[in-house]
């Protein structure tokens, strides 16, 4: 007999994207969609599944390959579908189970597939799981969730601190313990000691597998699993990043531990058991590279994919951006593949926070986010340069914002509508009805106007994804450093490709390119020849194929 886990046969870096269809992903674009701010088909505020269908034209027109869904699945909204009271149904603001089925099959129509939101660290405190474990120290699913009695004097059981603010651990009077939450008191943490919580999972992922997805985003998965005999955090010191400082501990027992490993190795062996096309893509939110490889396993073995924070926490600046590239591609296990994202629902957009809302340096950034390899992760609004919405403290629905406010004003601004045009409603929702956020003003930035422009940061990125899907070495081709002035960053992928960005504020010369220049920031550019040396200008980029 072989060993149980026998490694794939290795299959050569520059295959094309169609060469092997488990890695149908490689040379894809995703984009993360945040289904209530994405379209609302019945005029309620909210976005909704079926204005999802209704906008897959726009993304097949971009090019996307997979869209990952912020939680669809039924939640109190306390967090906002980040505190699921049922993982096997559709939230009724987002619609049913036959518009999911729909959207997957909509989906498949124009080649993208579908990635649910799974949410494993804890659950609502709505959940069945959670009313029933309440009920009393016998309960059936008291198990299921992390209970310890107080500590000295009725104080909490240990030292460790919620992300969100406070004491991660909440008095249950009935009952005389407490129970664990690592973010929202209303967000009860599972007890992933359990072999039952671990079967119940099992189930919710075959249950979502049956009806088509192509896979799960997992929700902060290096935190599942807690330190078994609940130690207390040790202080923490001067050197260690700011949230912990503020925290006043580090994080040690409470996150990142070992065995958030096997849970994910169980995972991947269910989904490889189901078919091998299935991916799994972590939200690894941790702060050292090194620390991140671990969750890709032997490379074959665990997660598919984990988005990169130490990248996403990055300044846009090419001397930093490059050695964080060349640190993946020197430590990624081998047969593993980057994913690299600019934006998501917990930070600043990209167009602000890497930006500073200047389209010139946002079309660096998407022009990087689509030229390194490995997956890229646009979140919605992206491939419109959009930046962070207005938010007032009056506006605040983000329960952090609430809690921080003005310390910390939360997540909203990069929660806000998508302006899909300059009509009223925005092409969001129907002209008058407020939405749920506040959007802003479409008449600076929308889909339908820079559709219609072909200098506009839409049509880069359209065509900078169509070249990606014509031109095997940017799809799938390897990574290598070249050297360049200062301020700027030159890459080679695969045989004939070199991607030139100078991300500074002044022009820069390139040496050593030569070829056609096929995407460019600047569209005049597109088409045009290099001879040895190209001239570019403050924050611009050029894609040059020999
Ligand atoms: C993840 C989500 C975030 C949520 C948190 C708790 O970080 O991305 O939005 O608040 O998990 O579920
Ligand atoms: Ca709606």
């Amino acid at each position: 007999m072989g060993p149980a886990n026998p490694a794939p046969p290795a299959t050569p870096a520059e295959a094309g994207p169609g060469a092997d269809p488990d890695r149908w992903w490689h040379g894809g674009v995703f984009y993360q969609i945040y289904p209530r701010s994405f379209a609302d088909s019945n005029g309620d505020g909210i976005g909704d599944l079926p204005g999802i269908i209704s906008r897959l034209d726009h993304l097949a027109a971009l090019g996307i390959a997979g869209i990952w869904l912020s939680p669809v699945t039924v939640s109190p909204n306390r967090d906002w579908g980040y505190d699921v009271a049922d993982y096997c149904d559709i939230d009724p603001d987002f619609g049913t189970l036959d518009d999911l089925a729909t959207l997957i099959r909509e989906g498949e129509k124009r080649g993208i597939r579908i990635l649910l939101d799974l949410v494993p660290n804890h659950t609502s405190d709505q959940h069945p799981w959670f009313v029933d474990a309440r009920s009393g120290r016998d309960a059936a699913h008291r198990d299921w969730y992390v209970w310890a009695d107080p500590g000295a004097g009725g104080a909490p059981p240990n030292n460790w601190v919620s992300i969100f603010g406070g004491p991660a651990w909440e008095f249950d009077k009935a009952s005389g313990q407490y129970f664990l939450h690592n973010f929202e008191k209303e967000q009860p943490d599972l007890n992933w000691w359990s072999d039952e919580v671990r079967a119940a999972f099992d189930h919710i992922m075959r249950f979502w597998w049956d009806r088509g997805v192509a896979g799960f985003r997992i929700d902060v998965c290096n935190m599942m699993i807690k330190d078994a005999e609940l130690r207390d955090n040790p202080p923490a010191t001067e050197d260690d990043p700011l949230d912990q400082q503020f925290m006043g501990v580090k994080a040690v027992y409470n996150t990142d531990r070992p065995e958030a490993h096997d849970i994910l190795q169980r995972w991947r062996h269910i989904a490889d058991g189901y078919d091998t096309t299935r991916l799994l893509i972590g939200e690894t939110n941790v702060e050292q590279l090194s620390t991140l490889m671990q969750f890709y396993g032997n490379g074959h073995n665990e997660l598919h994919g984990g988005f990169n924070f130490v990248f996403i926490n990055a300044a846009l600046e090419a001397g930093a951006m490059r050695a964080i590239v060349e640190e993946v591609e020197a430590t990624l296990p081998a047969g593993a593949w980057p994913i690299w994202t600019g934006s998501n629902h917990d930070v600043s957009r990209l167009a602000t926070r890497w930006a500073g809302g200047d389209p010139a340096k946002v079309r660096c950034a998407l022009m990087i986010l689509l030229c390194l390899r490995g997956t890229p992760f646009l979140y919605e609004g992206d491939e419109i340069g959009l930046t962070d919405g207005p938010i007032e403290q009056s506006d605040v629905r983000d329960s952090v914002g609430l809690r921080f406010w003005p310390y910390y004003k939360g997540r909203d601004a990069e929660r806000t509508p998508m302006p899909w045009s300059n009509a009223p409603g925005g092409g969001f929702t129907t002209p008058g009805v407020p939405t749920w956020l506040p959007m802003a003003d479409p008449a600076q930035c929308n889909v339908a106007d820079q559709a219609a422009d072909p200098d506009s940061v839409l049509a880069f990125t359209r065509r900078a994804i169509g070249r990606r899907s014509q031109n095997d070495d940017l799809a799938v081709g390897a990574y290598r450093s070249l050297p360049s002035p200062e301020g700027t960053w030159v890459f080679a992928r695969g045989s004939a490709t070199v991607v030139a960005l100078n991300m500074s504020e002044t022009a820069r010369e390139i040496s050593g390119l030569a070829g056609r220049i096929s995407v460019a920031t600047d569209r005049a550019l597109e088409g045009t020849a290099v001879d040895g040396t190209a001239n570019l200008a403050p924050w611009s980029g050029v894609v040059v194929e020999g």
